[in-house]
């Protein structure tokens, strides 16, 4: 570790935003690049975006680019989507389909399991064999796929279950992709991950949210609400959780962390209204007026609705440019325009995923200030809190 890192990490306060230049510099962007996106699973997406044999879609994040490609056998499988004759880019698109992969440079062409089948003009003696493409880790789990780019993947076997726990009584596995939208956003993706991490915020920039979302509010003050709430989900016979939460860095897993809460007055889901926006899912035969949010460490973000799901993936790209990619699940049955309509489905995390854009992109102009100096977290921001601990240790 550098010393300018060692240095922010022993002088960063406790409970406190992080120093500057944690959210701002090159050194500390390319040790989170080693240390947290070249350790951790990441969410790539969910498999219905590669429903057939040749499809694939592109998961992307600093200097790596991977494919997730569907083989004949119906297998999904990750290729570090680099050549294996002199390094170019393959696939250029974020998503298409092809009985092959070809490179765009010289023509080499891969099989979609990734062996090599044919490079041009090469001497006869060339050996095809030793020059597939490059696998990345990838499991699938209740449909989201996860991609590892470590030599060693962590151990997803806890957080399997937990995930299985919170998301398979929805039916994430049998749901479709209705929408995937980008959002570029000029800041790091910490503070991105931060913002999402607290609801602190959500009163004073989510006015749509906060209407409906008892999350706004400290728990205690809505404990009524959610186990009202907690006793619809058993009145539907539907159990949802348990849900880890351990950010303890020794142990070599994934951390996950998730809550369940309740929406207010009779909403049914998070739509601009309340009402219903799509087919129920799952093992859902009503509405409960929950949500279940979860956070996959480092920077994925899964909400629960009893009729939709919404996934966040927070992709670094350089030390203060990222982007967040949402991407929005129905029942795997519903057809748009006649089960759901797309403007209402997407409607909520639409308008909020542009206020947190532009709420991060400004938190980054102030930490860039010579005037900046980091800030104590509110007891509503107790998971960032966690998080941030959780970070430091890791690139510590
Ligand atoms: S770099 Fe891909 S074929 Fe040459
Ligand atoms: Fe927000």
């Amino acid at each position: 570790m550098s010393e300018l890192i060692a240095d922010l990490v022993r002088s960063q306060p406790v409970a406190h935003s992080l120093h500057q230049g944690l959210y701002n510099s090159p050194e500390v962007f390319a040790r989170d690049m080693d240390c947290i996106f070249g350790r951790y699973w990441v969410l790539a997406g969910h498999q219905s975006s590669a429903p057939n044999p040749g499809d694939w879609f592109l998961h992307e994040m600093a200097d790596e680019s991977v494919i997730i490609v569907r083989g004949k056998d119906m297998q999904l499988r990750a290729f570090a989507n680099v050549c294996r004759h002199r390094g170019s880019r393959i696939c250029r698109d974020s998503s298409g389909h092809g009985s092959r992969l070809i490179c765009p440079y010289h023509g080499w062409v891969y099989e979609l399991d990734g062996r090599l089948a044919a490079a041009r003009l090469m001497p006869a003696d060339f050996d095809v064999s030793s020059h597939g493409l490059k696998p990345t880790h990838i499991e699938v789990v209740e449909g989201l796929v996860f991609i590892s780019i470590a030599d060693k993947p962590l151990s997803m076997n806890r957080v399997r279950a937990s995930i299985t726990a919170a998301v398979g009584p929805y039916g994430w596995s049998s749901a479709r992709v209705a929408h995937r939208e980008t959002y570029p956003f000029t800041a790091n993706w910490k503070l991105a991950v931060e913002n999402y991490l607290e609801c602190y915020h959500c009163a004073p920039a989510h006015p749509e949210y906060s209407r409906l979302h008892s999350a706004e509010k400290p728990i205690e003050r809505v404990a009524k609400l959610n186990e009202a709430m907690e006793a619809r989900t058993r009145a539907l016979g539907i159990k949802v959780g348990p849900i880890d939460y351990h950010v303890d860095s020794e142990i070599d897993e994934q951390p996950f962390v998730g809550r369940r809460y309740s929406l207010y007055d009779g909403a049914c889901t998070g739509s601009e209204d309340g009402r219903p926006v799509a087919p129920l899912m799952g093992a859902f035969t009503d509405y409960d007026g929950g949500v279940t949010s979860l956070l996959f460490a480092p920077s994925s973000f899964f909400i629960a609705y009893a009729d939709h799901g919404v996934l966040y993936r927070f992709i670094p790209h350089t030390p203060m440019t990222s982007s967040l990619e949402v991407i929005w699940l129905v029942n795997g049955n519903a057809r748009e325009g006649v089960d759901y309509d797309l403007e209402k489905l997407v409607w909520m995390w639409r308008v909020t995923s542009k206020a947190d854009k532009r709420i991060v992109e400004d938190n980054q102009l102030g930490v860039n200030s010579r005037f900046y100096e980091p800030g104590p977290y509110a007891p509503m921001e107790a998971r960032v809190a966690a998080w941030t601990e959780w970070y430091l240790k890791e690139i510590a």
